[in-house]
């Protein structure tokens, strides 16, 4: 299905759907029965790099298996949407559309504004032909590359995101309030540290801006990209059984939970199902060196990612029971 009914009972209900990203077998068995266990509508997202690593026909007929592996489950009626995760042109946008996905993100959001318009209204007016739901991006997620901190440039102008929705028709908005991707979202110098722990604690996410937004876009869909917690104890793990992540540091759950209050009704959690990967398939090595059956340690990571799923849907986002 399509992201509009899913978005719209969100808002209403004050909850997110969780969008995964997805490139294995063992992260869609692991999204698809955590979903399923606990009745969440659910988004498998798809990036360019996915597709690239795992062959977009593959990965197409994964997700279509998934949705009868749901039923197997017991999932009378799954509610799963496949979406294009980061699209960058028309063309990769179009291939999806043509491929069958049932949603899109065309980010343009690197472009200059009317460029960005132009391109994100071209995607729009091809996918809602077959009823593919499109997100577009407004802002430049900060960084740690970015070396500003915070720069309020870099966030979601308010005043831009009527114009921008009006104008391209797009049924949801990315939004940029201090999230950025991967492990690393802040540097030691951007946070603070816990004097008891040692562990960094990050700046807080601009709700402001996010307020703002939601005043001038009263309902509309908004998305968090960027939205890993980096769950510490995975990060642990995986320093203890020889990996190395110093300083790695996401966002904190419970400011996830406050967003998933408010419009914001899509929130996109990729980094925390590697980390927890990683960390199983690192203790399986250490602690068996002798193991070389990939399901003695790819089963372990399916199970430990299953459970942060099921964590993070009812936990944090708090989508459970609404795909009954
Ligand atoms: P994380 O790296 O925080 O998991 O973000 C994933 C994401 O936003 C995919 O688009």
């Amino acid at each position: 299905m399509n992201t509009r009914e899913m978005f719209a009972k969100a808002i209403k209900g004050g909850y997110a759907i969780p969008a995964f990203n997805f490139n294995n077998m063992e992260q869609l068995q692991a999204i698809i029965k955590a979903a399923a266990e606990t009745k969440s509508p659910v988004i498998l997202q798809v990036s360019k790099g996915a597709r690239n690593y795992a062959n977009q026909t593959l990965l197409r007929y994964m997700a279509q298996g998934a949705v009868e592996y749901a039923k197997e489950l017991g999932w009378e009626h799954p509610q799963i949407c496949l979406h294009l995760d980061h699209g960058d042109s028309f063309e990769l946008c179009k291939s999806c559309v043509d491929f069958g996905f049932s949603s899109v993100m065309i980010d343009a959001s690197s472009l200059p504004y009317e460029e960005n318009i132009a391109l994100t209204k071209k995607v729009v007016d091809y996918a809602h032909q077959y009823d593919v739901t499109v997100e577009a991006e407004l802002g430049v997620l900060a960084g740690v590359e970015d070396e500003v901190s915070a720069a309020v440039s870099h966030y979601t102008k308010p005043e831009e995101v009527v114009d921008f929705a009006t104008r391209t028709g797009c049924d949801s908005l990315a939004i940029s309030i201090g999230t950025s991707h991967g492990a690393y979202k802040f540097t030691p110098e951007q946070c603070t540290r816990d004097p008891k722990t040692g562990r960094l604690v990050p700046p807080p996410l601009a709700f402001d801006v996010l307020d703002a937004i939601m005043e001038q876009l009263p309902g509309f869909p908004i998305v968090l990209h960027g939205s890993s917690s980096v769950p510490q104890e995975y990060v642990d793990m995986i320093n203890q059984y020889g990996g190395k992540l110093p300083d790695a540091v996401g966002i904190p759950e419970e400011q996830l939970r406050k967003a998933a209050k408010s419009a914001v009704c899509k929130i996109n959690i990729d980094s925390d199902s590697r980390l927890a990967f990683t960390a199983a398939v690192r203790k399986v090595f250490a602690e068996k060196p002798g193991e070389f059956d990939p399901r003695k340690y790819c089963g372990p990571a399916r199970d430990l990612m299953t459970e942060l799923y099921k964590h993070k849907i009812i936990n944090v986002l708090g989508s459970d029971g609404k795909a009954e």
